[in-house]
């Protein structure tokens, strides 16, 4: 399982595209082989727009995937199926059923952001964040990738000082299915005194931490070699195994240099001396929290882009900001993580590596042309609404000189 999920990782380009391919009758395709023509790829997508800035920063990725994929011979099918509070509206479930066969059975899925304050006292079941936890279950996306890059850019936009957030280039890779986000047991009882008692349980079985591991080492691999697990082995049991399982795979990575933290340090760490990380693997809940901490020493939580994968199967593609219903509708949001996020989708998703290649180059055109959302504006740029970011990206990918030609 874990040696399929290296493979989806480093050479995903085949078995998805045969997926693809698969789903279309072979004889055309075949036909346009012959001809020595460049046969069209052919992806189904799944777009989950869902809620506040969701489906603004949802339509722009959409339209800078379709721009950068025809500039390569890949064309795509969009599905929009409805999750979230948009499927609580709809249908009363967040995750109705329809959206998760659809999710199923494309090629790669591109999520914008779920809830707000509508939903806020829903109960739990009903809540748009359980959407999202039941899409991560269904399509056992394990393995989330979260980059947290400084770009020369945007050193300026980060709340850290320039010498401490220059040059930072770290990856989270966050356990995603597992941990005290879906152990049991679980709720909320009235105790022997009359008190009521919430209780949440976090719990990892071997398998789960070796194949998130294994994705951890693979990634350091690629990088800088360095891979840093986090935990707090100092308290928790689930942790202790999480280290032992860890410890013993780093034999089978003699090229990687392993070292561990204490989440409580890791937390300082990364504000103090960022720059020490190279690959972090973490929990559920550990790199929930160290992501979006990871995310502000880039400037902005609006510019980063996560994968999610499993060992099998399409990949969930999203933004690690949330819905921020207090700007959305109103033009404001920055879409560059979610097209950030469509480049994930083409590289680990699909094996599109010079369509992501594109729209990776455009996002930094667009900034180099001195582009800003508000989020990441600072004095000398120039201030732009969520639209016109998407246009500028869409225009940098345009000009851009086919790679393939
Ligand atoms: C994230 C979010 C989600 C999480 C919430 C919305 C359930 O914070 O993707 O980081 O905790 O995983
Ligand atoms: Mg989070």
């Amino acid at each position: 399982m874990a040696a399929a999920l290296q493979t989806n990782i480093r050479t995903v380009k085949v078995p998805a595209t045969f997926r693809a391919v698969s789903k279309q009758s072979l004889a055309p395709f075949r036909v346009r082989c012959a001809v020595a023509s460049p046969g069209k790829k052919r992806y189904t997508i799944t777009l989950l727009p869902g809620d506040g800035i969701g489906p603004e920063v949802v339509s722009i990725a959409k339209n800078v995937l379709q721009q950068a994929g025809s500039l390569e011979g890949v064309e795509f099918n969009f599905h929009e199926m409805p999750i979230g509070g948009a499927a609580l509206d709809l249908v009363g479930v967040p995750l109705p059923e329809e959206t998760i066969s659809a999710a199923k059975e494309s090629d790669a899925v591109l999520l914008g952001a779920i809830g707000g304050y509508k939903w806020d006292n829903n109960e739990k079941h009903l809540r748009p964040e359980k959407g999202l936890l039941q899409i991560r279950a269904a399509l056992k996306v394990f393995a989330n990738l979260r980059p947290a890059t400084v770009l020369p850019q945007l050193v300026d936009a980060s709340t850290l000082k320039r010498e401490v957030a220059e040059g930072v280039d770290l990856m989270v890779v966050r356990e995603l299915t597992g941990g005290i986000y879906f152990g049991e047991p679980r709720g909320i009882k009235t105790n022997e005194n009359g008190e009521e008692v919430g209780f949440n349980t976090e719990v990892y079985a071997a398998h789960e931490i070796d194949r998130i591991a294994r994705v951890a080492f693979e990634t350091a691999r690629k990088r800088r070699g360095k891979l840093c697990s986090v935990d707090k082995a100092n308290v928790l049991e689930a942790s202790i195994l999480w280290r032992k399982r860890v410890t013993a795979l780093a034999s089978e990575y003699p090229d990687v240099e392993l070292s561990h933290m204490y989440v409580d340090n890791a937390a300082m760490q990364l504000v103090r001396d960022p720059k020490q990380f190279d690959t972090i693997v973490t929990n559920n809940i550990f790199g929930d929290i160290l992501s979006d901490e990871a995310s502000m020493i880039t400037g902005s939580i609006g510019m980063l882009p996560s994968a999610s994968l499993s060992d099998s199967g399409p990949g969930l593609f999203e933004p690690i900001h949330g819905s921020a219903p207090d700007i959305a509708g109103q033009d404001k949001a920055n879409p560059l993580a979610t097209i950030l996020s469509a480049a994930m989708l083409l590289k680990y998703g699909l094996g599109e590596e010079k369509a992501a290649k594109r729209i990776e180059d455009a996002v930094l055109v667009a900034l180099n042309n001195g582009f800003r959302t508000g989020d990441i504006y600072s004095a000398g740029t120039k201030l732009v609404g969520c639209k016109e970011m998407g246009e500028e990206v869409l225009k940098s990918v345009d000009s851009q000189v086919p790679a393939s030609v």
